[in-house]
């Protein structure tokens, strides 16, 4: 498999890989980084060749080491083992330590979804509010249904945007489980001091903007941010209900009611406005 190094890997003082990277291989030959897929807050996710299996993954990972995105890359595992039911959460497949160009990292493969995410999805279709109508009750039912799952086994997600949802062939499921945390075993959450939420403003709840203990604020705080998505899917201008800079947020969702979702069926306009109540 080759292993060519078409540039140099440049880290930056948060030590967050530079992109150009296509080709570069582990030192061990076993991933080979494809495409870069997305660039997060907790690490970088490659489309690479897990050449033992012959076969495409996602692959996650950070430089190893204290920062926050080595532990969110190990949580991203740690989650997914205490869940008995993960037909919620897109599969994992491994956890590795890895070299590239002489460092190291902890890296988690994760089934590879070629379509993508919800927001993959809904720049496809931002200009056809028609078919968002059409299709995108079926894709956010199936949604609510993957939170449920993930609900009912103890666990809150705590970063639900579309950037999070993978549109697999049978139904939405999550990923990035960097934020969540366990309702059921407190001690998890102690388990790791430096975890804290690192939710996405426009999809953030009143609750978590007041700064209160995501444990006390409970399943809320993802039933708000599910409204914000379904608002995204089902608005005319393909928008969740705030936007602008953070203070511009903060102050839509503790304190303005979203404007009114023109052209959609009453009942879908009803459940969204019961997941943004404040
Ligand atoms: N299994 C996968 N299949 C296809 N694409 C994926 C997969 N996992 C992640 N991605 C892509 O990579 C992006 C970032 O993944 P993820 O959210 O897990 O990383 P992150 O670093 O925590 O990101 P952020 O801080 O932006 O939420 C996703 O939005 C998606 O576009
Ligand atoms: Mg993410």
């Amino acid at each position: 498999m080759a292993a060519t190094i078409k540039s140099e890997w440049v880290f930056e003082a948060d030590c967050r890989a530079e992109a150009a990277v296509h080709g570069l291989s582990s030192a061990d030959g076993r991933f080979v980084l494809q495409a870069k897929l997305g660039d997060g807050g907790h690490g970088r996710v490659y489309r690479a060749l897990d050449t033992k299996y012959a076969r495409q993954v996602a692959l996650k990972f950070a430089p190893r080491g204290n920062g926050h995105g080595w532990r969110a890359v190990r949580r991203e595992v740690d989650v997914r083992r205490k869940l008995h039911d993960r037909s919620c959460v897109v599969a994992a497949l491994g956890l590795y330590e890895v070299a590239w160009a002489a460092r190291q990292f902890v890296a988690v493969s994760l089934e590879f979804v070629p379509a993508g995410t919800l927001r993959d999805w809904l720049k496809r279709h931002e200009a056809s509010h028609g078919y968002r109508l059409e299709k995108g009750l079926q894709l956010f039912a199936g949604l609510c249904d993957s939170v449920a799952v993930f609900h009912a086994q103890g666990f809150l997600h705590l970063d639900l945007k579309p950037a999070n949802v993978l549109l697999t062939a049978s139904s939405p499921v999550l990923c990035d489980l960097a934020s969540s945390i366990s309702l059921r075993h407190e001690k998890n959450v102690k388990e790791s001091p430096s975890h804290r939420v690192y939710s996405t403003p426009a999809y953030t709840a009143p609750e978590l903007w007041r700064g209160e203990d995501p444990q006390r604020v409970g399943a809320r705080a993802d039933c708000y941010a599910l409204g914000c998505i379904g608002y995204e899917i089902f608005s005319r201008e393909c928008r969740p209900p705030f936007s602008g800079g953070a203070d511009r947020q903060r102050t839509g969702h503790l304190f303005e009611t979203p404007a009114r979702l023109g052209g959609v069926p009453e009942h879908i306009r009803r459940v969204i406005q019961r997941c943004l109540e404040k």
